[in-house]
């Protein structure tokens, strides 16, 4: 699409075929499975009972995000359009954040390349000291929490998979250290859509509210961030980025920034406590950690129903036909465990594998963050497993809870041992 909106769409005509699968987060790669063995585009309900699309096979999946023929501005979105929405929907803050994952064409590029100057290469070599230095001290904590407990257990999640990127994208966009905690309990609460819905509108107001406040900050004091970066284009040419682009742009990358890397770190450890053989290979040299993040990235994505996109005609897609105006969430954690991509062993861990995987996204919204990302993740595993090598998980795997969320795949802690 080229950006620019239609006269709003009458409502999508209903889901023929099969009654659709009301999507549960629990129990991802279960659920997953029976989804894809259905189809390449199958009808689900998401709260609310809204009914959408979910597209959960790599081949068809790639194809839908290079579509010209589907859009992510929300005006395409019928059921927002025609007022059948329920009231305070829970995941209309994703549909709605005035931002680059919201927006089609020129509109795109233009909200895009503001954010892309951030994240050039050199910059992310100028971080790559800061990353080292904050696991060293991260890697501290955790030790001190496991040693502050009687049993020798520490949530490796809380301890040291969060605060790592959530420093980093802090110090990136000049967000003070106050802020930290409160912008990661609410950027939760807008994630995890399954466990208090009413909680998000809620959460979304907060979030905007400390974001202008974090805008204020940085207006009156500029720094070398990316908030005071997007300030300076403000004034320098006052149409280009309204207030709301700008918290809008802020609230988007705080939240893609650390809760996705978050899960990676967290999902690669879990994987490799589970597959010792693997996490041999790396010990012996036979395989590196950049390996072990791309297989973490394909076995067990960190996103997992990415919403929306919207159909502008209706397409088919496998043997569906999604309609026009329909909300569609892509599975990324679903495609990445396709046998048709992958072969029968699509549900191992296999370090050396070396396949691609679409779990940063692909075509014109491929993920701005992947470099930073990988990199994090590559210091942050290395130096946990030098620093900690009998590093075990303290539960059996399946007493691992699953995070609540449709967006964001991983479980809710990550009790380990140090050893
Ligand atoms: C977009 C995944 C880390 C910023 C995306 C998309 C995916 C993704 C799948 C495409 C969404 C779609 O349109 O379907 C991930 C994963 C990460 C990660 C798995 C970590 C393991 C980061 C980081 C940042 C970031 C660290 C920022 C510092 C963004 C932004 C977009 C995006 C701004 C929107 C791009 C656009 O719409 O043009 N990411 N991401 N991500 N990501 Fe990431």
């Amino acid at each position: 699409t080229d950006g620019r909106c239609p006269v709003p769409h009458a409502a999508p005509v209903p889901h023929d075929g099969p009654a659709p699968h009301r999507l549960d987060p629990d129990d991802q790669h279960a659920v997953n499975d029976r989804l894809r063995a259905r189809g390449a585009a199958v009808p689900v309900l998401l709260p609310g009972d809204v009914p959408a699309y979910a597209v959960t096979r790599h081949e068809e999946l790639k194809d839908f995000l290079t579509h010209p023929d589907v859009a992510k501005n929300a005006c395409h979105f019928a059921a927002l359009q025609s007022g059948e929405l329920p009231p305070g929907w829970p995941m209309l803050t994703f549909a709605t954040v005035r931002g680059m994952t919201t927006a089609d064409g020129d509109d795109h590029k233009r909200l895009r390349s503001l954010v892309t100057r951030a994240f050039t290469p050199r910059r992310m070599e100028a971080l790559r000291p800061v990353v080292h230095e904050l696991t060293g001290t991260l890697l501290d904590r955790l030790g001190e929490a496991a040693a502050a407990d009687p049993d020798g257990v520490a949530d490796l999640r809380r301890h040291f998979a969060l605060p790592l990127p959530m420093s980093v994208i802090s110090q990136l966009l000049g967000v003070d250290a106050v802020y930290q905690d409160r912008l990661h309990e609410l950027s939760n609460e807008i994630v995890s859509t399954a466990t208090a819905p009413e909680r998000v509108p809620e959460a979304n107001r907060e979030m905007v509210a400390i974001l202008g406040q974090v805008a204020a900050a940085r207006m009156k004091d500029p720094g070398d961030d990316l908030t005071s970066a997007l300030i300076a284009t403000r004034a320098e040419d006052g149409d280009r980025l309204s207030e709301e682009e700008l918290i809008g742009t802020l609230m988007l990358t705080i939240i893609a920034g650390h809760e996705t890397t978050l899960n990676l770190i967290t999902n690669a450890v879990r994987a490799l406590c589970n597959h010792r053989d693997q996490l041999e290979l790396v010990r012996s040299g036979s395989a590196t950690w950049d390996d072990v993040v791309e297989e973490t990235l394909r076995y067990d994505s960190p996103v997992s129903y990415f919403p929306f996109r919207y159909p502008t005609r209706d397409l088919p897609v496998g043997d569906a036909v999604i309609p026009r105006g329909a909300p569609v969430l892509v599975s990324y954690t679903s495609a990445g465990r396709d046998e048709r991509a992958y072969g029968p062993d699509a549900d191992r861990f296999v370090v050396t594998r070396a396949a691609r995987h679409l779990s940063f996204g692909h075509g014109a919204h491929f993920c701005l963050g992947a470099p930073l990302a990988r990199m994090e993740a590559v210091i942050a595993l290395e130096g946990l497993f030098t620093r900690f090598p009998g590093l075990d998980l303290a539960v059996a795997d399946d007493q691992l809870v699953p995070h609540r969320s449709f967006v964001g795949n991983s479980p809710q802690k990550l009790p380990v041992t140090l050893g």
